[in-house]
């Protein structure tokens, strides 16, 4: 099928390219996937090469590297999860001791947002990701 056959409206996108995997770059790729996994429910799978994977559910694959001889440049990693489960996952970072915030600056420890009519917290991983859970995607304009 041709784009001459079914021609988009102009300024919409003509191509869908679903994120498929990314690299998170980890001083200890076992660590910071056990984390991520452990708070979030998922499992980590086998060792592929370098990578250590932990698959999301939507597609898409974290693929954990490690990178020991310079520092790890945090980044910003933001999960939708099911709201039934989003008290399941505080408790998981209470039991482990990590500081979650209702904020991305991380200003107001212990709480969680209301953004969006859902709710939503941050939180780091072993590197210094920035972490959020949200139950709500954001409404963009
Ligand atoms: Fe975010």
């Amino acid at each position: 099928m041709s784009q001459a056959q079914h021609p988009s409206p102009p300024g919409l996108p003509t191509t869908v390219a679903h994120l498929n995997h990314t690299v998170v770059y980890a001083r200890d790729r076992r660590r910071s996937a056990e984390f991520l996994a452990s708070i979030l429910g998922l499992r980590v799978g086998a060792p592929f090469g370098p990578f250590l994977p932990v698959d999301l559910g939507n597609g898409v694959t974290l693929d954990y590297y490690e990178k020991r001889d310079e520092p790890v440049q945090a980044q910003h990693y933001a999960f939708l999860v099911p709201e039934e489960q989003f008290d399941t996952m505080i408790s998981r970072l209470e039991a482990a001791g990590v500081t979650y915030y209702a904020d991305p600056a991380h200003t107001e420890p212990g709480r969680v947002n209301d953004l969006f009519g859902g709710r939503g917290a941050y939180f780091d991983d072993p590197d210094g990701h920035n972490m959020e859970i949200m139950t709500r995607p954001y409404v963009r304009p």
